[in-house]
Order: structure tokens, then C-alpha cells, then sequence
């Protein structure tokens, strides 16, 4: 079988700053895997360099077999892949209801995921569909930029530090619905720094440090070897 997702020894800069060094990773269609790492080691640039917002330098992406390096964020959504940023980018002035009609309407892939069908996966936005995206707690504009998202159709769907800066009963209320949508069949790359929502949700991990993987495996292998675990990612 041959990977829905491969990134080929990808590098990427700011400038002059390099930051990526020959990043190398495969998503299998229905997978659900993990980019784990401490702040900073290029876990956003990589999400950004599949997204083609920082296209690599060297190195190549293949969707389906096809090379999608240095495509245009615009065609790499449109090819399927969904993007939820670190920083929740909704529209505080449109109402709930407005920013999911104008995932919709961006949105020209059809399939399953409307409007209707992401309420119910996320009840509380069609309570809230009538208020404004800068009155949701960080919980709810975190599901409703997910839900945004998923109106688009994605069959992979990249999530940047889903969890960041959530209470920790938010972030397992989250956790679930993530779930929920891996047991749907949806494919999904996360990025987190802690292994706690990695190794619930994820299959397999990688462990970035300073811009190179430093493990990858099962994301099992983590949950059973403490040691393994504290040497990769303790602070
Ligand atoms: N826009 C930028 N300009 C310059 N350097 C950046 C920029 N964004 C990130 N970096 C640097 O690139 C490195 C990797 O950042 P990032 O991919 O955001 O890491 P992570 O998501 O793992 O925290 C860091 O050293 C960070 O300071
Ligand atoms: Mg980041």
C-alpha cells in the first residue's frame, strides 16, 4: 500500500534561519499520527510546508502519489487537505453561523460535511450559532475553526496544537470529538507538545527535535516505555 501522505526529507527556512533538516514522514489513508516536540523544534513549519504556505526548500511532498511541492495553499486544499491553524483564525464579528457558511462557500469539495452534519458533531455551535466567534470560550472557537475546517471535506485534516492553552476538561472534551472523526475514517496529522492527547489519539508518533525526527514508531511504544518516553520528551 502506498501512503496517502509522504513528505521526502523536506528542509525549510526563514530567511536565513534554517529550521527544517530533512524532515521525512507517510500517513496511510485512515491513520491518525502524531508530530510530538517541545516548543520550537518545527512542528508548525512542517504543517505550513505540507500546506504550501512555506513550500521546502529542498525536498519533495507527495499526495496520492503526486509531487504537490511548491503547489499554492488554494490547490493543496482544493487536492483535500484541511488546515486548522495553531491561532484559530475565526472571525470574531461574524456570528457562529456565519463563519461555517463561509468555510462552506470556500469550501468546493462536496461531501458528507455541511453545515448541518458538523452541528451535530459539535452541538454546542448550533447553541451558539447565533453569537459571535469572539465571545466563544478557547474550547468552543477551537471545535468551531475545526468545524470550518471539515465543511471543506478534507480527506486529511492537519490539526497544529489542538489542545494548546485549554483547560484540561476542554481538551479531553476535544479529544473525544477528534476520536470521533479518526472512528469516521478521516485522516489526520496532529501536532502536540505533550504526549498526553498524542498518545490517546495517535496511532504513530514522531518526535521532532531541532528540525529532524529523533523517533518514530507506534505510538504505543511511548505509552509502554516511560523511560523511552521521559528521554524524548520530558522538559
Ligand atoms: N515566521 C518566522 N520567522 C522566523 N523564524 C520563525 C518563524 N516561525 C517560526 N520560526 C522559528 O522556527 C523554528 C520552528 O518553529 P515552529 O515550526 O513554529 O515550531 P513549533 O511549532 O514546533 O513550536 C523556531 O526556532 C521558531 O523560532
Ligand atoms: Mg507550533
Amino acid at each position: 500500500m502506498s501512503a496517502l501522505l509522504s513528505v521526502e526529507e523536506i528542509h525549510a527556512a526563514y530567511g536565513l534561519s534554517r529550521v527544517l533538516f530533512g524532515i521525512s514522514l507517510e500517513i496511510e489513508e485512515g491513520e491518525c499520527v502524531c508530530l510530538l516536540g517541545r516548543n520550537g523544534v518545527g512542528k508548525t513549519t512542517t504543517l505550513r510546508a505540507i500546506m504550501g504556505f512555506n513550500p521546502p526548500g529542498k525536498g519533495r511532498i507527495l499526495w496520492r502519489q503526486r509531487d504537490i511541492t511548491g503547489w499554492s495553499p488554494h490547490r493543496i486544499a482544493r487536492a483535500g487537505i484541511g488546515f486548522v491553524p495553531e491561532d484559530r483564525r475565526i472571525f470574531a464579528e461574524l456570528t457562529v453561523e456565519e463563519n461555517l457558511e463561509v468555510g462552506a462557500r470556500a469550501a468546493k469539495r462536496p461531501g458528507r460535511w455541511t453545515i448541518e452534519t458538523v452541528s451535530e458533531l459539535f452541538p454546542i455551535l448550533r447553541e451558539r450559532r447565533n453569537q459571535r466567534g469572539g465571545y466563544l470560550s478557547g474550547g468552543e472557537q477551537q471545535m468551531l475553526t475545526i468545524a470550518r475546517t471539515l465543511v471543506g471535506n478534507p480527506d486529511l485534516l492537519l490539526l497544529d496544537e489542538p489542545s494548546e492553552g485549554l483547560a484540561p476538561l476542554v481538551v479531553h472534551a476535544l479529544s473525544q470529538k477528534i476520536a470521533e472523526l479518526k472512528a469516521q475514517g478521516l485522516t489526520i496529522l496532529l501536532t502536540e507538545q505533550a504526549s498526553e492527547v498524542a498518545l490517546s489519539l495517535a496511532d504513530r508518533v514522531y518526535v521532532l527535535e531541532k528540525g529532524a525526527v529523533r523517533f518514530s514508531g507506534p505510538a504505543s511504544a511511548l505509552r509502554d516505555d516511560k523511560a523511552l518516553h521521559d528521554r524524548l520528551l520530558a522538559i
